[in-house]
């Protein structure tokens, strides 16, 4: 039978000044400590920590999550100071990009130190790092002083999650505890970026975007998107991801959409529609959900996980969804949207 634990929820709150010494950051730090997983807030989604140099620990994060061994975690750290008992050396293209984006939503690929576990980095020999912008996670990271591997701590598969309700409602009594923090604010993953060729390569794309990237590094620094579709080079991109029970329908032409919803009501489909504030109104379907506002598209993608959550919620049969300028911020929300859709409609 299954092994389960009671999983502990902590309350904290992220504007307390006196963190590291409250209670339930020195309790999860411990449990870290002694190789359990905890799941906890950052910036973007909550993760599911634990001990990086423990091959038990990162066993009990890829069983809890049902996740693919071959698919990699990031490592993350509350201090400069742990860089190189993880990383090798730091190649000098990524130092201006640490001292910008650290702590933030970027995860830098360095080769890796024998010390951290190679379940953690599914036998390969570089290790993504990030430092999170979160106070809880700084704090926790920095009571428990031992690199945390964490991926997002949603069930494999599911979308990520931005809420500690959400965490539950996926690996509840499958973890040790989850820390809540409150809802996260960017609401999508870090970009992850490839800093150990000659040209920095955007591997995700994510919180922190393109164009902040090139402003620091160069242009001529970082390599451009190709058409090429070979070999996939950040394993976890080529699974499913992110997806609501129903099929979603990701239409790039907004004329298409109502085709579309008139189509599947004639089928008797319930249809919903994943559209922003400014369109809300336009749509005649069983359920329109408003995700963020489309003249600020850090709204969207603060707000993207939960809406695809919400779809479960409301049980309709099929989703269709707009589409958004892969700009910004817009190309992360694009990119978990087509991997969440079974179809991607013209
Ligand atoms: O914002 C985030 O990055 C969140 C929070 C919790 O920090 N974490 C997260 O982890 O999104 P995860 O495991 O859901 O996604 C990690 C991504 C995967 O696409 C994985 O394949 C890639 O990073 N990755 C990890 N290590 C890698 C490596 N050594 N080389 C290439 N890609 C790697
Ligand atoms: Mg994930």
């Amino acid at each position: 039978m299954e092994k389960t634990v009671k999983t502990k929820i902590w309350s904290v709150d992220k504007h307390v000044n006196n963190l590291l010494s409250s209670d339930a950051i020195q309790e999860a730090a411990r449990l870290l400590q002694e190789n359990e997983v905890v799941a906890f807030p950052t910036e973007t989604v909550y993760g599911l920590g634990g001990n990086a140099y423990s091959d038990e620990a990162i066993e009990k994060i890829f069983h809890a999550k049902g996740r693919p061994s071959d698919n990699p975690l990031i490592v993350h750290i509350y201090s400069k100071k742990q860089l190189l008992n993880i990383a090798q050396h730091v190649p000098k293209i990524a130092e201006p990009l640490i001292d910008s984006f650290w702590p933030g939503p970027l995860t830098i690929i360095f080769p890796k130190t024998e010390a951290v576990s190679e379940k953690a980095t599914a036998g390969l020999s570089t290790v993504a790092v990030r430092m999170p912008d979160h106070p809880v996670a700084l704090a926790l990271l920095e009571k428990a002083d031992i690199p945390i591997a964490a991926p997002s701590a949603n069930r494999s598969g599911k979308p990520s999650p931005t809420t500690a309700q959400h965490v539950l409602e996926d690996l509840r009594d499958k973890i040790a505890g989850v820390v809540d923090g409150g809802k996260t604010d960017v609401g999508v993953e870090s970009t992850v970026i490839d800093v150990t060729g000659p040209q920095i390569e955007i591997l995700r794309p994510g919180g922190i975007t393109r164009e902040q990237i090139e402003a620091v590094a160069g242009k001529e620094n970082v390599r451009q998107p190709s058409s090429f579709t070979g070999a996939v080079k950040s394993p976890g991109m080529k699974y499913t991801h992110y997806s609501p029970n129903a099929p979603l329908y990701l239409v790039l032409s907004k004329e298409r959409i109502h085709d579309l919803i008139a189509e599947k009501k004639a089928k008797g489909k319930r249809v919903g529609v994943l559209t922003t504030v400014e369109n809300a109104e336009n749509y005649d379907a069983d359920y329109v959900h408003a995700c963020g506002e489309r003249a600020d598209l850090r709204t969207v993608a603060s707000q993207l996980y939960e809406s695809l959550r919400q779809f479960d919620v409301e049980n309709r049969d099929v989703i269709i969804s707009e589409a958004f300028p892969k700009e910004g911020i817009g190309a992360a929300i694009m990119n978990r949207l087509e991997k969440a859709a079974v179809k991607i409609i013209q």
